[in-house]
């Protein structure tokens, strides 16, 4: 999952390029690049790690063209380094590319018997070189149609050339891509995160379809090399502000934002008159859906655990989820009365996307999730919740887990209610406790210190366990992610119920072990999962809420009391400790918090 950017202007583009790289770093920071054209020569530099390293290796503001490609890199194939970054160029051809070619072995053994000559061990090389071969011979958009009929996989592709200084040509197939209108200047990015600085008029470019764009004209064609009229969009303004503000990292900013952002979605799907909820232009009647599955991948993977336990017990349907990589290859049966559900931040996670796509090949009923609502995800789903969190930068995803949650458990509460599976009093009641969720977790946002305090142990240990049982399960994977995310240590998150059958042996003197046990229907059970890791040893950080009632437990190392709501909410508040255990263990440990080693905000290869 890489990055790509291009504009063909009228001006210099290395400036302009440059700021779009830096607004792409989540999406890859192993190596950057730029190529642009002029004086009829391909002008190439690119470096190992940041785009800062990339500015301070080359003096970028001499870099002369009023046209040009970026790009950041998420390594797939070929360590992280100079040579194998982006772009590559032959003699004629400069390509930039996110996605993987699966066929470029062969590939490339074929170009090395046409006197082909390799640079780098990356698989995109071979795009540069398939298309030099075909210019030799065919029009641009002849070649450009034929080598992508040769290439087996996935890529968003950005393409200059040296004889063609005035048009830069962008293809898609499963990688995102987008086309971007200025005054007297057009762009090619990623996404419209990359394009917002410098415009807010979009087309996205369909799987198969590719553009030449020009300074002053966009031609689009499909993978026939014929001509499409495409749609451009207006993007919404709602995503303004980028910047950390005064916090050191995005992560702490959007730790912080929670009340805001669950405030703006209770705000968004409640109807504050009627104690109901608005699933404005659900399209579907209640009747329709027999059962649900819920699709996702990470944290988006947990949301769909979470909302599991509420959907079973609210609605009463069958619920299945899925990790979105495991169900692409299975062989699924498909029923007509199933609602798909797929939950993404991005909404450009290639699995999740990818299995979009299989349900909507099956003509199922999909529902999408999401954060990004222009994005591939929400745009080819037949119905779309936003989650409303705006823009999330940490790596780490914090906001948008809980932005996940409350969308689904609104979900869940509505057909429960449009199923007579709830009754109207305890119904209003929970959406009363609804409300009160914002004010609830800007009090358990003040735990802090006592945090910071205790995040060191887990830093200092081989590794550690986070248990839970029922709703807190899969709290207690989040986490054990975020942990694992951020402070590279390993940490496992378990059913508590399950340490018996094999985990418990991990168990030994002063490991630190993690046990969510709110007072809900399973805290006692929980206790007791307590008591057996202590017996061995474990030092246990307790998370429960306030309550009266001491905890009837000794030995326990720490204990963290969030704030009281009713059992289906809790979740919600057990989250917060967690997030911030991750983050202070990070801090402590002087990891690079919003883009951690080996990973990317937005998983764009399978
Ligand atoms: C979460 O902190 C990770 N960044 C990762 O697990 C993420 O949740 C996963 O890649 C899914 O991303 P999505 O929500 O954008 O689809």
């Amino acid at each position: 999952m890489c990055g790509i950017i291009g504009i063909s202007s009228n001006k210099p583009v290395s400036a302009n390029i440059i700021n779009s790289l830096k607004k792409l770093e989540y999406r890859g920071y192993d190596s950057a690049g730029i190529a642009t054209l002029s004086d009829g020569e391909i002008n190439e530099v690119k470096s190992e790690g940041r785009v800062d390293n990339l500015e301070n290796n080359f003096d970028l503001k001499n870099l002369r063209g009023n046209i040009g490609i970026g790009h950041v890199r998420w390594a797939t194939h070929g360590i992280p380094n100079s040579l194998n970054a982006h772009p590559h160029s032959s003699h004629n051809v400069s390509v930039v590319h996110n996605g993987i070619i699966e066929n470029s072995t062969i590939l490339k053994k074929h170009l090395i018997n046409k006197g082909h000559n390799f640079k780098s061990q990356t698989d995109t090389e071979v795009i540069v070189h398939l298309i030099t071969e075909h210019l030799k011979t065919l029009e641009l958009e002849e070649a450009i149609t034929k080598t992508l009929k040769q290439l087996h996989g996935s890529f968003a592709l950005g393409i200059v050339f040296k004889d063609m200084p005035d048009l830069i040509v962008g293809a898609r197939r499963g990688s995102p891509l987008a086309v971007g209108y200025g005054p007297n200047e057009n762009y090619l990015g990623s996404d419209s995160y990359a394009l917002k600085s410098m415009t807010n008029k979009i087309t996205y470019l369909d799987d198969g379809e590719f553009c030449i764009v020009k300074k002053d004209q966009v031609l689009f064609f499909n993978e026939e090399g014929k001509k499409v009229n495409k749609k451009i969009l207006e993007l919404s303004s709602d995503q303004a502000n980028y910047d950390k503000g005064d916090f050191k990292h995005f992560m702490a900013k959007e730790i912080e934002e929670q009340p805001l952002t669950i405030k703006t979605g209770i705000k968004e799907y409640v109807d504050n008159v009627n104690k109901d909820i608005n699933i404005f232009n659900f399209p579907w009647k209640i009747e329709e859906i027999n059962s649900i599955t819920l699709i996702g991948c990470g944290t988006a993977y947990h949301s769909c655990l979470m909302a599991k336990y509420w959907f079973e017990e609210l609605t009463n349907l069958d619920v299945n989820i899925d990790i979105a990589s495991e169900f692409r290859y299975r062989k699924n049966r498909f029923k007509k009365d199933t609602l798909y559900i797929f939950v993404s931040q991005s909404g450009e996670t290639a699995d999740t996307y990818a299995a979009l796509d299989i349900c909507n090949k099956n003509s199922m009923k999909t529902c999408a999730v999401v954060n990004v609502i222009e994005s591939s995800i929400a745009r080819d789903s037949n119905f779309v919740l936003p989650i409303h969190c705006g823009p999330e930068i940490g790596v780490a995803s914090t906001k948008a887990f809980l932005g996940q949650i409350l969308v689904l458990y609104i979900l869940a509460l509505k057909l429960g209610s449009m199923r007579n599976e709830i009754e109207k009093k305890e119904y209003q009641e929970k959406i009363k406790d609804l409300k009160a969720l914002p004010g609830l977790i800007e009090k358990t946002l003040l735990h802090d210190n006592d945090i910071q305090a205790i995040s060191s142990t887990f830093n200092e240990a081989k590794g550690s366990m986070f248990l839970g049982r029922g709703y807190s399960y899969p709290i207690a994977l989040e986490g054990a992610l975020k942990l694992k995310e951020l402070s590279y240590v390993h940490a496992e998150g378990y059913p508590a119920g399950e340490m018996k059958h094999g985990p418990l042996a991990l168990i030994e003197e002063g490991m630190p072990v993690v046990v969510l046990a709110p007072r809900d229907n399973y805290y006692k059970k929980t206790i007791s999962n307590m008591q057996e890791v202590i017996a061995r040893g474990a030092k246990v950080l307790l998370i429960t809420n306030k309550s009266k009632d001491e905890v009837v437990s000794e030995n326990i190392w720490e204990t963290i009391e969030v704030e009281n709501t009713n059992d289906d909410l809790l979740p919600f508040l057990l989250t917060i400790p967690l997030q911030k255990l991750a983050y202070y263990s990070a801090l402590k440990k002087g990891y690079d918090i919003d883009k951690p080693r080996n990973l990317a905000k937005s998983v764009t290869v399978e």
